[in-house]
């Protein structure tokens, strides 16, 4: 069995290397014909329904927008109910045909089951779920003083998709819907500050691969990865050393147009509607993938020369871990303890279904 193996290490890689290249041409092309056809036929999603977990912030904020325009149903899920008064009033004047705002936690399966029920309640139906709520994390995990916060993080960034996909499945199986996942680049380019929440982003790829086999084509499921959105979005809320300190911006102003976040939710929900199995921004980081398979030492070195400032830099400029601000909305200057930060005023707001419109 050792020698079968030894020779199939030899005579597998390059054969299918010299596979794929005669094959890339034609893939590429039927590729492209497809990516026409699927444009041209792409979802119509006039009053179709929508769920959108995290819709209170950042790109599942922009993600209902862009429904909006698409004037679809669309119900907005969080924990923080006053923003998502806010964005379901942008949300209108944008389009959408009309809004129903649900606060709950994604980690907890009865609240999921809650909102979904509420939505079949109200609408009959769901067509695509958006699963976007998350926690970023910024620190070294030697830095970490208390675990408390692990069970949190790994909860909200993985069983908070699976839970709300568990619950919504039948639903979407009927209306023969899509499930669109937001995984980061993270989930197998390794980077510092963020080992929880690429562990968690990793099972989340992998957890919806094996589902698309289960699924077959009765539920599509798109996967969003993505590098570092953040530059444009005002604040969130992220995990610090302390593990149970977050810092949080609640008072943020609410963008409606501009930025990296607008242009990848609007990629992502074209890419819903045309039927995409992945979503890439930005792809060019796509070309590490061969790195990380075929000399994953020097991806490991380039990354280390990159991002040798262990100790010194305390903003991280990767993944959800967008630039730590002060309370006051100010970046965060280097070496500024982690005690200046607003301790989160995380609030649950009572699980109450509002109609908009
Ligand atoms: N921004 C980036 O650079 C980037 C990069 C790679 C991947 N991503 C991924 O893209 C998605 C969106 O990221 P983002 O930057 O837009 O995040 P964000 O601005 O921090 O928003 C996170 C959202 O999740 C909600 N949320 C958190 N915990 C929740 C819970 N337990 N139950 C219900 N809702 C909860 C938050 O609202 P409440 O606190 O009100 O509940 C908020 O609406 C995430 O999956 C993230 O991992 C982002």
């Amino acid at each position: 069995m050792a020698i079968f193996n030894t020779i199939l290490n030899w005579v597998v890689p390059p054969a299918s290397l010299v596979m794929l290249a005669f094959a890339w041409p034609t893939l590429c092309f039927i590729n492209a014909c497809e990516w026409v056809y699927n444009s041209i036929y792409s979802e119509n999603m006039e009053d179709k329904v929508v769920i959108i977990t995290g819709a209170s912030s950042g790109i599942g904020e922009q993600i209902a927008y862009e429904y909006a325009k698409r004037r679809a149903n669309i119900v907005l899920v969080a924990r923080s109910e006053n923003r998502l008064r806010v964005i379901s009033e942008n949300a209108r004047r944008i389009g959408a045909n009309h809004i129903t705002i649900i606060a709950a936690d994604v980690v907890k399966e009865e609240d999921c089951r809650r909102f979904v029920n509420e939505t079949i309640k109200f609408y009959g139906r769901v067509d695509h779920l958006v699963n976007a709520a998350s926690l970023g994390h910024t620190f070294y995990f030697e830095e970490v003083t208390d675990t408390s916060g692990f069970p949190h993080l790994m909860g909200i960034n993985f069983w908070g998709n699976v839970y709300p996909t568990y619950v919504a499945l039948p639903y979407l199986h009927h209306s023969n819907g899509r499930i669109i996942v937001n995984a980061s680049v993270d989930n197998w380019l390794p980077l510092p500050r963020m080992s929880l929440y690429a562990a968690a982003k990793a099972a989340l790829v992998n957890f919806y691969e094996t589902l698309r086999f289960e699924v077959k084509d009765d539920v599509g499921i798109t996967i969003a990865t993505h590098g570092w959105i953040g530059s444009e979005i005002t604040g969130g809320k992220f995990m610090l050393e302390g593990a149970a300190e977050m810092q949080w911006k609640e008072e943020r102003e609410v963008h409606v147009t501009g930025g990296p976040a607008e242009d990848y939710a609007r990629l992502i929900v074209s890419g819903a509607c045309r039927g995409d199995s992945y979503v890439k921004f930005p792809s060019w980081y796509d070309i590490f993938l061969l790195y990380r398979v075929f000399a994953p030492n020097i991806l490991n070195w380039t990354l280390r020369i990159l991002l040798s400032t262990h100790g010194s830099r305390r903003t991280s400029l990767v993944g959800t871990g967008r630039p730590l601000l002060d309370y006051s909305g100010r970046p965060l200057l280097e070496g500024t303890s982690p005690s200046k930060f607003v301790a989160s005023p995380t609030h649950f707001a009572q699980f109450s279904p509002q109609q908009v419109k």
